[in-house]
C-alpha cells in the first residue's frame, strides 16, 4: 500500500507557523528584525512617538502620506462626526452579560454595527475608506460605554475638544485627563497602530482576500489580537506584576517560571532579534507616571525581570511589557488594555484591508499532508 501521494508530489514543508515567509508586498508599515527598527510608510517609529499624534498617525496609514494642516483637520473633523455608536450596536453593548469579556463584547459589536453602516454592501475603495474612519472613531466608544454600563453608570457621550486618546480616558472614567496620562496614551497608540504581517493583520488581510468587507475583516483580526501570544500578552504581564508584588521576589519568580519551561509574558518577537523599538517609549513613560502615581515598584520589578530574561534567555521584551504598569498606573483595568490596542491596531488593520483590495489576489496556501493513506470505510459495527 503506498503511503505517500501518489499523483502529485508533496509541497515543500513550510516553517511552522510560517516563520520567515514573505507572504505579501506592502507598503504600509515594515519591521527590520535585526536592526530593531520600525516604519511606517517609510518614517521611523521613533519620529512618529515624538512628533506625532495617533489621528496623523492614522491618517498616514490610510492615505500614504501625512496629512497637511487642512487635510488633518477635516480627518478629524470626520472622526469626531463618528464618533456616537448605532443604536443597534448601543444594544448588543447593554445586552452583553456585565462579566463579558471586553474584547469579546467589542468583536460582537464591531460586527452589528455593518447592519447599520452607511455604506454597507459597498466595497469601493472611497466606501471603505469611510467604514475606516467609523471603526477608529467608534471603538474608543464603544468600549467605554461597555465598561460604564458593567459599573452600573451611564455610557458618556464623547467630549468636545478632547482628541481620541483623551477622549477615551475621560469616556471610562468621568475625568478629563491631565496633560500627561493623555499624551501618554497618545504616543502608546501610536506605537500599536501597526506592525507589518503580525497574527491580526493577517487574518483581517486573509478575510479581505476573499472580498469580504471590512467589518467581516475587522472582526476576524479582533478575535486573533485577544489571544494571550498576542495582544492578549498586555494584561497578562500585569497579572504577572501583581503576583510578584514587590522588587525582592522577582528575580527567584521569573527563575522558577523558567525551570518550570514557562513563558514569561511580555517577552520574545517572532521578527526582532534584538530590542522591540516601542519598548524604549513605553519603558521610560511607564518609569516616570509610575514615579508620578507613587508606584516606582512595578517599574522597578520590570527592571530585574528584563536583566534576568536577557542573560538567562537572550530574550528582550515587547512592545506589551511596559504598556502594561504605564496602563496600570493611569489607572485602567486590566482587561481594558487589549482592547486599546484594538482601538490603536484598527487603523492598521483598515490601511491592510484597503491595500488588500486595491491588489486583490486570493490568499490560498497549501498544506503538507502528514496524515493517513488509501483508508477504506467499514461499517460502524465493524470498527473499533
Ligand atoms: C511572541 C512569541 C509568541 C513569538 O513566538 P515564536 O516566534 O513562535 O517563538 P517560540 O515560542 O517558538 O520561542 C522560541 C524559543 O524562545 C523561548 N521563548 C520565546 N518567548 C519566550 C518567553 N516569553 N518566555 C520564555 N521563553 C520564551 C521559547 O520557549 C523557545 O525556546 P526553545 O527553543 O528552547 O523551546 C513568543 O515569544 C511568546 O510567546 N512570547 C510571550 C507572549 C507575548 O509577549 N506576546 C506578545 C508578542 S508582541
Amino acid at each position: 500500500m503506498p503511503t505517500v501521494l501518489e499523483s502529485t508530489p508533496p509541497p515543500p514543508p513550510s516553517p511552522k507557523g510560517l516563520e520567515g515567509v514573505v507572504a505579501t508586498q506592502s507598503s504600509i508599515c515594515y519591521v527590520f528584525g535585526e536592526e530593531g527598527r520600525l516604519i511606517y510608510r517609510g518614517y521611523d517609529i521613533h519620529d512618529l512617538a515624538e512628533h506625532s499624534t495617533f489621528e496623523e498617525t492614522a491618517y498616514l496609514l490610510l492615505q500614504g502620506a501625512l496629512p497637511t494642516r487642512d487635510q488633518l483637520k477635516a480627518f478629524v473633523v470626520d472622526l469626531k462626526a463618528a464618533q456616537k455608536l448605532p443604536k443597534v450596536v448601543q444594544r448588543v453593548i447593554k445586552d452583553a452579560p456585565l462579566t463579558a469579556s471586553p474584547m469579546n463584547v467589542l468583536r460582537t459589536a464591531v460586527s452589528a454595527s455593518v447592519f447599520v453602516d452607511p455604506d454597507k454592501g459597498d466595497d469601493s475603495a472611497a466606501a471603505e475608506s469611510r467604514k475606516a474612519v467609523r471603526l477608529i472613531a467608534q471603538l474608543p466608544t464603544l468600549i467605554a460605554s461597555f465598561h460604564r454600563l458593567r459599573n452600573g453608570q451611564k455610557p458618556l457621550t464623547p467630549r468636545r475638544g478632547l482628541n481620541l486618546a483623551a477622549n477615551f480616558l475621560y469616556m471610562i472614567s468621568g475625568v478629563v485627563p491631565d496633560a500627561a496620562a493623555a499624551q501618554a496614551l497618545d504616543v502608546a497608540l501610536i506605537l500599536h497602530a501597526d506592525h507589518e504581517l503580525n497574527a491580526s493583520t493577517f487574518a483581517a488581510r486573509v478575510i479581505a482576500a476573499t472580498l469580504a468587507d471590512m467589518h467581516g475583516a475587522v472582526t476576524g483580526a479582533l478575535a486573533a489580537l485577544a489571544g494571550p501570544l498576542h495582544g492578549g500578552a498586555n494584561a497578562e504581564v500585569m497579572k504577572m506584576l501583581l503576583e510578584i508584588g514587590t522588587p525582592n521576589r522577582a528575580e527567584a519568580w521569573v527563575r522558577a517560571a523558567l525551570a518550570q519551561k514557562e513563558k514569561i509574558m511580555g517577552f520574545g518577537h517572532r521578527v526582532y532579534r534584538t530590542e522591540d523599538p516601542r519598548a524604549a517609549h513605553l519603558r521610560r513613560m511607564s518609569e516616570e507616571l509610575g514615579r508620578k502615581a507613587g508606584q516606582p515598584h512595578w517599574f522597578a520589578i520590570q527592571q530585574i525581570i528584563e536583566d534576568v530574561m536577557r542573560r538567562e534567555k537572550g530574550l528582550y521584551c515587547n512592545v506589551d511589557f511596559y504598556s502594561a504598569s504605564t496602563y496600570y498606573v493611569m489607572g485602567i483595568p486590566l482587561d481594558l488594555y487589549t482592547p486599546i490596542f484594538a482601538i490603536s491596531r484598527v487603523s492598521g488593520w483598515c490601511a491592510h484591508v484597503l491595500e488588500q483590495h486595491a491588489d486583490n489576489r486570493l490568499i490560498r496556501p497549501r498544506a503538507e499532508y502528514v496524515g493517513p493513506m488509501n483508508r477504506t470505510w467499514i461499517p460502524p459495527g465493524r470498527r473499533g
